[in-house]
C-alpha cells in the first residue's frame, strides 16, 4: 500500500482517463460558444460571505459542506462549493451591468463540498457552469436548458431525463410556504421523519424533495407550488414550456423539485441519465433573479446550470462509450550504434518541429528489445537506423500494422511522413 493516498473523496484523473475529460470539456466549450457564452475564471476561494449569503445559510451546502478556513490574516475564506455565487460576485465587482446584457459566462474547474463520499459523490468535483446574467426572458431559461441538452446529446447519453419545476418568486413563494405548505406539513407532522421536522422549522420548502422514506406519503400529497404561482411566474413557466414543447425537448414536470441552493426563483431543473443511480443528477440549474441583489448589486435577473464532469465520465463508461483518442506519437526511432542514435535524435527533432510526434528509444538496448518497446508504444511506424542505413543516408520505415518496410532518404523523411499522414490521418 502506498504511504500517502489522495484525500478521502478526491481522485486522480490518470492519463488513461484523460481522453474522456478532454472530449467532454472540448464539447462543453464548443457548445457554450455556440450560444454566445464566454469563458471566465474566478478564484478557487472567496470570502465566506459570498457563499453564505449567495447559496443561503439554511442550506446543507453552507451548514455542513463548506471547506472554510481562516487565512494568516484572520480572514474567513471558503473553497468554492459551486460557481454561481463567485461569478455573480465578479459580475458586480467588474461593473458588467454596463456591458450589453445579458452577460453570458461559463467556467470549468474544481469545486469542493464536504459530503459523504460514495459512487458519483466526491469532496472535490469538477463543474462546467453556465451563467446568463441580466435577462428575465424565459428564452434565456430555454437556452440554458438547451446547452445542457446539446451536451448530453453530443455525448450520446441514453435515457436523458429533465425534471422541471417552477418555485415562484419573492411575491408568490412566501405566501405559499406560510399559508399553504407549512400548515399542510404541520397537519401531518407526526408522519414526518425527524430530519424533516427540523427542516420544517428551518427551510420548509426543502421538505418537498426529501429523500426520507418515512416522509414520502406526506410530500406526495403536498399541495404543489405550481398551483400557487403569481401571474408573472405562471406566464414565465408557460413560456418556457412552450419553447421546450416547440423544439420537442422531453421533460417531466416534478412539483417536488426544489434543489439545494436558496437563490433559485421560478425555473429549477435537474438532469439524470442511464448509468448513474437516479439520486445522482448529471446536471442541474435554474433561475436566480434575486442573487445579484443579495450580493450587493442592483436587481438583476439571472439563470444558469452546472454539470458535474466526474458523473458525466461515469455515465460514458457505464454506457460503454469510448472517447476519441488523444493525439500520441505515431513514429518510433530504433537505432544501432552511437552515430545511428545521434542521427535518430536529430531526425526526431525535425519531425517534432514539423508537428509530427516522435519517440526515440532510450539507452542502447538491442534492436529486438527496442522493437518490442516500439510495439508497446502508441507508434504505428518504426524508423530503423543501423550502420548500413546510416552509411547510405537512409532509414528503413516499418509499418507495424501491415509489416511492410521501405527505405526512405533521411533528407526526405519529414516530407515522406507529412505526405503519409495527409493521406492517413490518425483514426
Ligand atoms: P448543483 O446541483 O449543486 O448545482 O451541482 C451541479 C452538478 O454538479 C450536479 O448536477 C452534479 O452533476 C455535480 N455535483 C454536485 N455535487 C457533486 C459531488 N459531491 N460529487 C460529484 N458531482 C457533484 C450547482 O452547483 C449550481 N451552482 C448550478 C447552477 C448554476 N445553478 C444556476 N447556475
Amino acid at each position: 500500500m502506498a504511504r500517502y493516498q489522495a484525500p478521502r473523496g478526491t481522485q486522480d484523473v490518470l492519463p488513461e482517463d484523460q481522453a474522456y475529460w478532454q472530449w467532454v470539456l472540448g464539447l462543453a466549450r464548443e457548445i457554450a460558444g455556440r450560444y454566445g457564452f464566454q469563458p471566465i475564471d474566478v478564484p478557487v476561494f472567496e470570502d465566506t460571505e459570498v457563499f453564505a449569503r449567495g447559496v443561503g445559510t439554511g442550506t446543507d451546502i453552507v451548514e455542513k459542506e463548506m471547506y472554510t478556513f481562516k487565512d494568516r490574516g484572520g480572514r474567513s475564506l471558503t473553497l468554492r462549493p459551486e460557481f454561481t455565487a463567485g461569478i455573480v460576485r465578479a459580475y458586480i465587482e467588474h461593473g458588467m451591468r454596463v456591458r450589453p446584457q445579458p452577460v453570458k459566462l461559463y467556467a470549468i474547474g474544481p469545486v469542493f463540498r464536504y459530503e459523504a463520499p460514495q459512487a458519483g459523490r466526491y469532496r472535490q468535483h469538477t463543474q462546467f457552469s453556465c451563467e446568463c446574467i441580466g435577462e428575465a426572458d424565459a428564452l434565456a431559461d430555454f437556452e440554458i436548458m438547451s446547452i445542457a441538452w446539446d451536451l448530453y446529446a453530443a455525448l450520446g447519453f441514453q435515457e436523458v431525463q429533465f425534471q422541471l419545476n417552477s418555485i415562484g418568486c419573492q411575491h408568490c413563494r412566501p405566501p405559499y410556504i406560510r399559508d399553504v405548505l407549512v400548515p399542510y406539513l404541520q397537519s401531518r407532522i407526526n408522519e414526518l421523519s425527524k430530519i424533516d421536522v427540523e427542516r420544517l422549522q428551518k427551510n420548509p420548502l426543502r421538505v418537498l424533495d426529501t429523500k426520507e422514506p418515512e416522509s414520502q406519503p406526506v410530500v406526495a400529497e403536498a399541495p404543489p407550488i405550481t398551483e400557487h404561482l403569481c401571474a408573472e411566474c405562471r406566464d414565465h413557466f408557460a413560456q418556457l414550456r412552450f419553447y421546450l414543447d416547440m423544439l420537442e425537448r422531453p421533460y417531466e414536470l416534478n412539483p417536488r423539485l426544489v434543489r439545494g441552493l436558496d437563490y433559485y426563483t421560478k425555473t429549477v431543473f435537474e438532469v439524470t441519465a442511464a448509468g448513474l443511480g437516479a439520486q445522482n443528477a448529471v446536471g442541474g440549474g435554474g433561475r436566480y433573479d434575486g442573487l445579484v441583489e443579495v450580493l450587493g448589486g442592483p436587481p438583476t435577473p439571472g439563470v444558469g446550470f452546472a454539470a458535474g464532469i466526474e458523473r458525466i465520465v461515469l455515465v460514458l463508461k457505464a454506457q460503454g462509450t469510448t472517447p476519441p483518442p488523444l493525439p500520441a506519437p505515431r513514429v518510433y526511432f530504433v537505432h544501432h550504434g552511437s552515430p545511428a542514435k545521434d542521427a535518430a535524435v536529430a531526425l526526431a527533432d525535425q519531425l517534432r518541429h514539423s508537428g509530427i510526434g516522435a519517440l526515440v528509444a532510450f539507452g542502447n538496448r538491442s534492436m529486438k528489445s527496442q522493437m518490442r518497446q516500439a510495439s508497446k508504444s502508441s507508434a504505428r511506424y518504426v524508423v530503423i537506423i543501423g550502420e548500413e542505413e546510416l552509411s547510405r543516408g537512409e532509414v528503413q520505415v516499418k509499418d507495424l500494422q501491415t509489416g511492410q518496410q521501405v527505405a526512405v532518404r533521411q533528407a526526405e523523411l519529414v516530407q515522406w511522413f507529412q505526405n503519409l499522414f495527409a493521406q492517413h490521418p490518425p483514426q
